[in-house]
Formats: structure tokens, sequence, C-alpha cells
């Protein structure tokens, strides 16, 4: 019997001695909300109290705790102020009710850039031509920006026609789409995209379905205005050809017909050939017909040239034979010299 009210004096002591410790039960429901790099505790009051509590948010870096938010009714604590992206946070928080205040609730280890959600990109669509392009932007991060924080990212867009089951994916490092290659006209097609970055392996959240009616595609396609092009290039050097060479031929035609020298009107007595016709008689080997050809040579006088070796004057041909004759006196009898001068 002893010991059984022993056991019930510890039991009372240890109830008692709990109740008192335990005056102020602590905030209920403690977690982290962190969306593009904001952070935040959140809490419930706790259960079965309708004190009017008020609460203390503390969080740790490595130089220890500090208070964030103090002596505040609400049920959240924004710390987005007092962090860096690249930190690792202890959070904790407790409830207060004048003098007495309960136990801290503690939430350990959160790496913020690890472990931030990343919210939906926005997303707009246009239609023209036949393709729709995809515009995405960004979430707006709280702190630091985007890129900075996620490069290299890749944007997903998923699309289907309105109300079919089957998906088409598409993936680009660029933020501007073009869709194009498997479009219908005049169909609506949705579109959802969401972002996925290669640096911590993480993926944001997924965008609206955003739908839009498909445009028709009015314009010609790449090839075929290369196709154009080249067709035009090559009517355009045939055209020019022809034009050279029509001038070219009327050319020769009109110095053919008018040639600039005239041809002496003997060239043109078509009676001494005989006709065409008339040669065709002649069957076998042609005869050559040979005629004797002299040439003339009308060569002019030669000029007289005075005191010239060859030519002789006539008055010093009448003196040479006298001169002779004086030489035959001188040589021979003097009666017979002048015979010889009357015999030429
Ligand atoms: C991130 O989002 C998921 C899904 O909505 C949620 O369960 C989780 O608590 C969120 N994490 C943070 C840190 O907000
Ligand atoms: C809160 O009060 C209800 C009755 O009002 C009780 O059933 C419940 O166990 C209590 N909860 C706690 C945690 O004390
Ligand atoms: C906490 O706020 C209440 C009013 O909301 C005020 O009466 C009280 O003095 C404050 N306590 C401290 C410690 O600041
Ligand atoms: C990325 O995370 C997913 C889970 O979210 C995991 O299955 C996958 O293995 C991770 N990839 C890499 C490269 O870490």
């Amino acid at each position: 019997m002893a010991t059984r009210t022993l056991k019930r004096i510890f039991l009372a002591a240890v109830f008692g001695l709990s109740g008192v410790l335990a005056a102020l039960p602590p905030p209920d429901n403690v977690r982290i909300f962190s969306e593009n790099m904001g952070l935040q505790l959140l809490w419930d009051p706790p259960v079965n109290t309708s004190n009017k509590l008020t609460y203390t948010t503390e969080y740790k870096s490595l130089s220890g705790f500090t208070t964030v938010c103090v002596n505040q009714s609400e049920t959240s604590c924004d710390v987005t102020n007092k962090i860096t992206p690249f930190g690792k946070y202890d959070l904790r928080v407790r409830a207060e009710l004048q003098d007495q205040v309960s136990d801290w609730v503690t939430r350990n280890d959160f790496e913020v850039l690890q472990m931030t959600n990343i919210s939906a990109p926005s997303v707009k669509l246009q239609t023209r031509r036949g393709e729709i392009e995809v515009q995405i932007t960004d979430p707006l991060m709280r702190l630091n920006d985007f890129q900075e924080l996620y490069r290299p990212v890749q944007y997903v867009i998923s699309y289907w026609r309105e109300g079919d089951v089957h998906k088409l994916e598409k993936r680009s490092d660029q933020s501007h789409v073009i869709l194009s290659a498997t479009l219908a006209a005049h169909v609506k097609y949705c579109v959802q995209v969401h972002i996925y970055s290669h640096m911590i392996n993480m993926t944001s959240a997924r965008s609206n379905h955003n739908c839009i009616k498909n445009s028709a595609n009015d314009v010609v396609s790449g090839w075929q205005i290369m196709l154009v092009m080249l067709g035009s290039f090559v009517v355009v050097g045939a055209g020019t050809l022809l034009f050279f060479a029509v001038g070219w031929y009327s050319c020769r035609g009109i110095h053919y017909l008018h040639p600039k020298a005239k041809l002496p009107d003997h060239f043109f007595i078509p009676s001494l050939l005989p006709p065409l016709s008339q040669m065709d008689q002649f069957k076998g080997q042609p005869v050559e017909l040979c005629h004797p050809l002299s040439i003339v040579l009308e060569t002019p006088q030669p000029p007289l040239l005075d005191g010239g070796l060859h030519c002789t004057h006539p008055l010093q041909e009448e003196e040479q034979p006298e001169r002779q004759g004086e030489k035959w006196e001188t040589g021979g009898g003097g009666d017979g010299g002048d015979r010889a001068l009357h015999s030429l």
C-alpha cells in the first residue's frame, strides 16, 4: 500500500511540474514557405488556446540566432531581407503571453537556392503566318536576378491541339520560341511552359494553359523565296543574253546589207558568170582553162641629170669627134683626119 501511495505522489508531482512548465503551448504546424528567393516562416496558433498570444521569430546564420519579428500577432514572419540566396538557415518561433513564453519550434538547415520554389514563368502567345510565337518571361526573384541565379536554363514548351491528349514538346534556351513545324492553320493550340535549371537540377512551376487559334500560313517559305529569286536570276540572265545576241546579229545583218566599203561597179556584173543552174550541167571534173597573160610594166623615163657621168650633153658629143680628129691629126696625116671627120 505504501508503494501505491508513493507512486501516486510521484505521478502527481510529475504532472504538476509538467503543468507548470507547459503553461504556454508552442505554435502549431510551423513551416517554411519559400518562393522566388522569398523566405517566410508560418505557423498556426497553439491548439486549445483562446488567449491572445504574440510570437517572436528568429533566424540563425553562422553568428547565432538573430531576432527578426518581435511581439507580433500575425502567424507568419518574412525573413527575406535578412538572408542571401546562397545561405543556409535555421528558423524558430515561440508563443508569448505577458511574462509567459512557449518553447521554440525550430526548422533546421534551409538552403535557400536549392530549396526555394520557382514560380511559373509568364507566357504570351501570338500567331502570324501559320506560326505561334511563345514569349516567355522569367519569374521575378525577390533576391538577385533569375538568370544570375539559375542559368543555364532550358525553356520547356508543351503544346497540343485543344482537346487532344497527345502533347508535343519543344525545348529551347531562348525565351522567344516559334512553334511552326507541325501546326495546322485555323486550329486552336494550347501551350504550357516550365523552366528547367541545369545549375541546380530544378524545375519551375508550370504555367497555366494558354490557348490561341493558329493563323493561316499565307506567306511563302524560305525555300520558295529562294526558288523564285533563282528563277528570276535565270530569266534576267537569259533575257540579257538574248538582247545582246539580237543586237549583235542585227548589227551584222545591217553591215552585210549596207556595207561601208563600196565595191567597184564591175564586181556586180552577174552576166559574166553563168547562172548556177547552168553550172550544174557540167558533170565530172571541172575543166581548168588557161590563157596566156602578159604583164607590161610602164616605167617612167628617168629624169635628166646635169653633168651626169652616164649621160652626155649633145654639144659635148659634137665637140668630141673634133678633138679625136685633132688627135688623129697629131697622130697621123692632116688630110686623112678631115676625111675621117666628114665620114662621121
Ligand atoms: C515548394 O512547393 C511544393 C509544392 O507546392 C511544396 O510542397 C513545398 O513546401 C514548397 N517548398 C517551399 C520551401 O516553399
Ligand atoms: C483540445 O481540446 C479538445 C476538447 O476541447 C480535446 O479533445 C483535445 O484533445 C485538445 N487538444 C490538445 C492538443 O490538448
Ligand atoms: C507587445 O505588444 C503588445 C500590444 O500588441 C504590447 O501591449 C506589449 O507591451 C508588447 N510587448 C513587448 C515586449 O513589446
Ligand atoms: C534531378 O532531380 C531529380 C528529382 O527531382 C532526380 O531524379 C535526378 O536524378 C536529378 N538529376 C541530377 C542530374 O541530379
